[in-house]
């Protein structure tokens, strides 16, 4: 599959990539720099073009910008992307003494993001820690997905089950990505107090 990753230059992105590699697809690395977009893909083994570029070629476009300028990045690509299918990753946090905390926004960045695009949300892969999926191997854990579009998610859950050794799992319409992202600050806070790079297995699923 032809994956975009606008914001494809920073940890995730790349650890997306080299695992969307691994895996036999095709990923173009994105950046609002072209030139930074071609030197990260070069090293990588793959494409690398301006956001705007990579998106129009695309099957799925991945949002892995920096989670604050999500929604804004999608706004600027929205004639780019047109009703191609858009993966949401983002997930906002906040670093306190007593320890992250989840974004007190009452709407989630993958709903916001639908908001401003006329392309299918679906919204996962934020427990997958780029430290993981840029492994060796696959990462041992689960992938929950989100999204309310029937073919956006399945084509979503398809690209997933090929990137972890674990399970994709529809785990509902898009208005769940609220749990999803907010589930990113427990997870940061599990891999602070024991120093691990933590991953969900959900049990009782056959
Ligand atoms: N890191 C993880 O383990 C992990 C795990 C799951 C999900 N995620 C999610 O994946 C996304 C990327 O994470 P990351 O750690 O790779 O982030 P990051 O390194 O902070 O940022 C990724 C890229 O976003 C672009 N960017 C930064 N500010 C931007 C803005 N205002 N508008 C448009 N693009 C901007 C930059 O690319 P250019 O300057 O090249 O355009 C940057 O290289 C986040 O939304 C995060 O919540 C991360």
């Amino acid at each position: 599959m032809r994956v975009a990753l606008v914001g494809g230059t920073g940890a995730f992105g790349v650890a997306l990539a080299t695992r969307l590699l691994a895996a036999g697809h095709e990923p173009v690395i994105g950046s609002r720099d072209a030139e930074r977009a071609a030197s990260i893909a070069a090293d990588l083994g793959c494409e690398g073009a301006a956001n705007e570029d990579a998106v129009r070629s695309a099957e799925l476009v991945v949002l892995a910008t920096k989670a604050d300028g999500a929604v804004e990045a999608a706004r600027s690509l929205r004639e780019a992307i047109g009703t191609t299918p858009v993966l949401s990753v983002a997930a906002e946090l906040r670093f306190t003494k007593e320890g992250v905390l989840p974004t007190p926004e009452p709407t989630s960045i993958a709903e916001r993001i639908q908001a401003v695009l006329d392309a299918p949300v679906v919204a996962g892969l934020h427990s997958l820690a780029a430290s993981n999926l840029g492994g060796a191997e696959p990462p041992d854990e689960d992938a929950l997905i989100c999204g309310d579009d029937p073919a956006a998610k399945a084509l979503v859950l398809e690209l997933a089950s090929s990137l972890t050794a674990g399970r994709a799992l529809d785990a509902g319409p898009l208005a769940g990505a609220r749990a999803l992202e907010g589930m990113t600050a427990v997870i940061v806070n599990l891999n602070k107090r024991y120093k691990a790079h933590a991953g969900l297995r959900v049990t009782g699923i056959p």
